[in-house]
């Protein structure tokens, strides 16, 4: 999609309306609103919708010239402001839209023959009366939304065509001309550093694991950097202790972390934003094989703590510690890690919202508030210590499962509460978010099916409050 700012000819024009009717009469598409929808029920007129309405309308007016084979539209930014919430700018107008407009484009059709007409995106959408701000808006979330659905499309991808080398790769092919430096290090090279834990989960496959770096230097060098953790799992049988057969469907998304990370980074660069950010992707496919690890095994992490595996299907949280500790050497101001990483997250949340946990309960808040206006909505769960019995170990340091109690208890916060015993290795506060609810677009949130590309506009907020409070 393209946005230019003066009507082209043959454009159709959007006109939003009150109820559920969607119409398009040749030359105007109707876009109905409320009724039958998640948005306002009875709406009796358009009149200003929350933020989480709005970026739903913007998606619909996509979604619904698509369903008509519309491939250029026409829309008044004067109609943009009087939906959006009253304490939205232009320049968040602009951007809130471009994003939202961008994402509910984007199709995974990689793999399916062109029809003869050709794909049902759309070619131009025209802003008209848009101010200067409001332009720079859209350019901004074109740009934030074709890394968000960049980031899809790596998700997408068959785990047939999507190994840890595949993805290094393609670390590298979305840096290129950014300023990011990435490079990857082999087996050997995590042998040699004693990088246990990955090594560990990734040396039961064919597939080599990869360990990606990735470097954004926006500020001075001596600014502390955000780090993003992502999980990399190209594939997640479940390793010996293999997954049903209907729950293995799906699991080629379980790089979806890293996926996110590697397109946020660019991101940053993308936007010049003024900040240092890392990114780190432990890339493993997780699968069976002579040299696969077992349930009973130890593995000697890069903290030095040991590992006993009680259940090889946890693989995500045992490849994060390494990743973890090695953020330590960055000195980092924060450490972000985002993992599919419990089936019982989907349980808790269902599709509709992000569990993320914290050592620092103080910036709880700050969280909650970036997530509302990322439009990557996410909700906390605690760490207290309460649930430490989950963390206890039995014939090593600690359990990537609980070695005592119910295993079906207290789920999501067991993931947790392992990443936190080699969180509080660091001097920082550190964010664990388990977008395995997020994993796949919900139906009604006009997105096609499909990898959601959750958390990036979250990502996105976090790294520009440590691009602000650099200048502060
Ligand atoms: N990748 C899965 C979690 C997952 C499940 C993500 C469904 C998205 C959708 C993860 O590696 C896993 O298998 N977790 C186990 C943990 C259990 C063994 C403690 C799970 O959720 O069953
Ligand atoms: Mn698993
Ligand atoms: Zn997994």
């Amino acid at each position: 999609m393209k946005f230019q700012h003066k009507a082209g000819r043959g454009a159709v024009k959007i006109r939003f309306i009150s109820g559920s009717l969607n119409r398009f009469d040749g030359k105007t598409l109707s876009v109905g609103i409320g009724q039958g929808d998640t948005l306002k029920p009875g709406l009796s007129k358009v009149s200003p919708l929350t933020r989480r309405e709005f970026v739903l309308v913007m998606r619909k007016v996509v979604a619904t010239a698509k369903a008509n084979k519309i491939k250029s539209i026409a829309v008044s930014f004067t109609d943009l402001k009087s939906l959006a919430p009253k304490d939205m700018g232009d320049y968040e107008i602009g951007r809130v839209a471009g994003t939202a407009f961008v994402m509910a484009d984007y199709e995974h059709n990689t793999y399916k023959t062109k029809p003869k007409e050709g794909w049902g995106q759309i070619e131009i959408a025209a802003i008209l009366k848009t101010p200067d701000e409001g332009q720079e808006g859209f350019a901004d979330g074109l740009t934030i939304a074709t890394e968000v659905n960049a980031t899809r499309e790596l998700a997408n991808t068959p785990a047939g065509d999507m190994t840890p080398k595949t993805l290094a790769a393609a670390a590298k092919k979305a840096a290129k001309g950014t300023g990011v430096k990435v490079k990857s290090l082999g087996m050997k090279e995590m042998q040699k550093l004693g990088m246990g834990a990955i090594v560990g989960v990734g040396k039961g496959a064919q597939v080599e694991p990869e360990f990606i770096i990735m470097e954004y230097w926006g500020a001075a060098k001596k600014d502390k950097p955000v780090v993003l953790i992502g999980k990399g799992v190209t594939f997640d049988s479940g390793g010996l202790q293999a997954k049903g057969g209907d729950h293995m469907y799906e699991m080629h998304m379980d790089m979806s972390g890293g996926a996110a990370v590697i397109h946020s980074v660019v991101l940053a660069a993308k936007l010049k934003l003024k900040v240092n950010v890392v990114g780190l992707i432990p890339a493993v496919e997780n699968t069976t094989g002579p040299q696969s690890m077992r349930p009973g095994d130890i593995l000697k992490s890069l903290s030095g703590k040991t590992i006993e595996i009680l259940h090889t299907d946890a693989e995500g949280r045992v490849i994060l510690a390494d990743a973890i500790t090695y953020a330590k050497r960055y000195n980092p101001a924060i450490v972000a890690d985002v993992a599919t990483l419990t089936g019982a997250a989907l349980t808790a949340f269902g599709e509709q919202a992000v569990a993320f946990m914290t050592n620092d309960s103080s910036m709880i808040m700050d969280f909650m508030d970036l997530a509302e206006e990322s439009g990557d909505y996410m909700w906390p769960m605690p760490l207290w210590k309460e649930y430490d019995y989950i963390v206890k170990g039995r014939f090593a340091d600690v359990p990537n499962v609980p070695a005592t109690g119910n295993s079906r208890y207290a789920g999501v916060i067991g993931g947790g509460k392992f990443l936190e015993v080699f969180a509080k290795e660091l001097d920082c506060p550190w964010i664990h978010l388990d977008i395995a609810p997020k994993m796949t677009a919900a139906p009604d949130e006009y997105l096609a099916k499909g990898a959601a590309g959750s958390p990036v506009r979250f990502f996105l907020s976090l790294m520009e409050k440590y691009a602000d409070s650099d200048k502060n």
